[in-house]
């Protein structure tokens, strides 16, 4: 079985997922960090140097790798759901858990560093809550919801592999 994290930038899909793995003796791959590791560059700069499309084209060539994957769970980026198709990728990979937070505090978190290339603008709160509200409708379609509000992790673990 696998389970794949989808969510908005600071939703914690990457520290969710990797203590989720830990504790269930999964794999864990955080697609970000592989697509860094397989460009050998990070995920800014593959935006400036080669622009969003190319990016995208290369979570969905993951995806795909990602459906012959095992006991694993996937921490996805937050624009993977953008490219029409990646949803009946995922659904083939295993059971997609949507990690939700109020918008105030994904963007609390996702500001605590500066790896996001679409937040690098005049005024990323207003761009964070406008691409949260057109994104919304898409991670809503995941099979399991669990908010990560007050990111009590244990909390958020367990809620989710009761779901499972
Ligand atoms: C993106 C989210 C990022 C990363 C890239 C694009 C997005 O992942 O894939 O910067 O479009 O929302 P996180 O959700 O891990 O920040």
């Amino acid at each position: 079985m696998n389970i794949v994290l989808i969510g908005f930038m600071g939703a914690g899909k990457t520290t969710i997922g990797r203590k989720t793995a830990a504790r269930l003796g999964y794999w864990f791959v955080d697609m970000d960090y592989q697509i860094e590791r397989s460009q050998n560059a990070r995920v800014t700069e593959i935006f400036e140097k080669h622009g969003q499309q190319y990016f995208r084209a290369l979570e969905t060539k993951l995806l795909k790798q990602l459906t012959k994957v095992e006991n694993t769970v996937v921490a996805t980026g937050g624009g993977v759901l953008t490219t029409e198709g990646n949803l009946a990728l995922i659904n083939q990979i295993g059971t997609s858990v949507y990690l939700n937070a109020s918008v105030e505090m994904l963007f609390e978190r996702a500001t605590r560093t500066d790896k996001r290339p679409l937040l690098r603008t005049e005024n990323p709160f207003q761009t964070m809550s406008e691409l949260f509200e057109k994104r919304k409708h898409l991670y809503q379609q995941a099979d399991i919801t669990i908010t990560t509000e007050e990111l009590k992790l244990h909390f958020v673990i367990n809620e989710m592999i009761r779901q499972l």
